[in-house]
């Protein structure tokens, strides 16, 4: 049974292991900022400066949208950029470290939001997650460069969505907040500006979302737990459905584990059976009950002692 039970261990650790983490989901995440920044590098043949280019995704990523903006960082700083998709920089966003030309590269993830930035349990996205990342402009065939640090100095840079989800099933006093993820995956909630636009003073992707307790997107949510008695606690909502959250996960691995035994179970007293059986076929092989042995010509080889059914066609032929 002791191996029984670390096989067991093994592959719950190993069905643990491949569930998605949020690590698991940062690297992905990164390995897609670099692979847009590619994207969009390659939209550029003789860009101009200060025109928005779209690139092309590969065709396993539609639904994603990617575009390259090349500007002087000088005219940045100075100017701003009264519109870029759904971005507008205002005077006094500088880069660091300071290059000479820079690009940014404009994300709209689409459908593929809540794959590459998984929300915590209990949130929905209302729009899309857009990204704003910069890279040197220095070399236009570079590849995996690393991104700069931009940082709006006097006016935050805002994002004015321009597809916002009403949801009919938000629960009373669940507002609208933006979120934004900066490139080491830290999620930062904050009040929205008007019903459609965010603020951020860095680069990084940011998106919409509300708090949502009822129906979600998520296939088939988990009967939320009946109230506490005698309880609003408006402040403590949170903390009671992190707390389901807990139990739910909890007894799913639990009765998985519990599955995983009882099927191991299963097969080891079938095999035991089995093996039960195949002794004592062996044994009555021994003392020559299970077969006739017969003399054909000089080889020794066995016949049955019943003939067989002889085999008749099944549509008989009449004349
Ligand atoms: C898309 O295809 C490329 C190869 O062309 C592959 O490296 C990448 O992992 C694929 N991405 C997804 C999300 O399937
Ligand atoms: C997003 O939609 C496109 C079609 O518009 C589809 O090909 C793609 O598989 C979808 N992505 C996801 C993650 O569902
Ligand atoms: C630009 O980047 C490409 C790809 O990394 C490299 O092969 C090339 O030498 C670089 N060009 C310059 C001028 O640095
Ligand atoms: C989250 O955003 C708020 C408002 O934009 C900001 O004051 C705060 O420093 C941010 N926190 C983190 C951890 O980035």
């Amino acid at each position: 049974m002791g191996f029984l039970t670390s096989l067991s261990m093994l592959i719950l650790l190993t069905w643990l292991f491949w569930l998605p983490s949020p690590a698991a989901s940062l690297s992905a995440a990164r390995a897609l900022d670099a692979l847009l920044q590619d994207s969009a590098y390659r939209s550029f043949v003789r860009p101009r400066t200060g025109v928005v280019y779209d690139g092309r995704v590969p065709y396993n990523l539609t639904g994603i949208k990617v575009s390259g903006l090349r500007l002087r960082s000088g005219s940045l700083r100075t100017r701003g950029v009264p519109m870029y998709k759904e971005f507008q920089l205002p005077v006094g966003v500088v880069e660091e470290p300071y290059v000479e030309r820079l690009v940014f590269v404009y994300h709209n993830l689409g459908n593929w939001s809540s794959l590459y930035y998984p929300l915590p349990s209990g949130y929905v996205f209302l729009a899309p997650v857009l990204g704003l990342l910069a890279y040197d402009a220095s070399n236009l065939s570079a590849t995996n460069l690393p991104e700069l640090d931009i940082k709006a100095t006097e006016q935050p840079i805002s994002i004015r969505f321009s597809e916002v989800m009403t949801r009919t099933a938000v629960p009373d006093g669940s507002v609208p907040k933006c979120v934004s993820f900066d490139l080491q995956g830290l999620l930062n909630f904050s009040a929205m500006l008007s019903e459609n636009t965010c603020a951020t003073f860095r680069e990084g992707h940011f998106s919409i979302v509300v708090e949502s307790i009822g129906p979600s997107p998520a296939p088939a949510p988990p009967p939320a737990p009946p109230p506490p008695p005698g309880g609003k606690g408006g402040g403590k909502k949170n903390h009671h459905h992190k707390k389901a959250v807990w139990i739910i996960v909890g007894s799913v691995l639990g009765g998985l584990a519990l599955l995983v035994l009882l099927g191991l179970l299963v097969v080891w007293m079938l095999k035991f059976k089995t093996r039960k059986k195949m002794q004592q076929m062996e044994k009555a092989a021994e003392v020559g009950e299970a077969l006739h042995m017969t003399r054909v010509g000089s080889t020794k080889a066995p016949s049955a002692t019943v003939t067989r059914t002889q085999p008749t066609l099944e549509t008989e032929y009449v004349p």
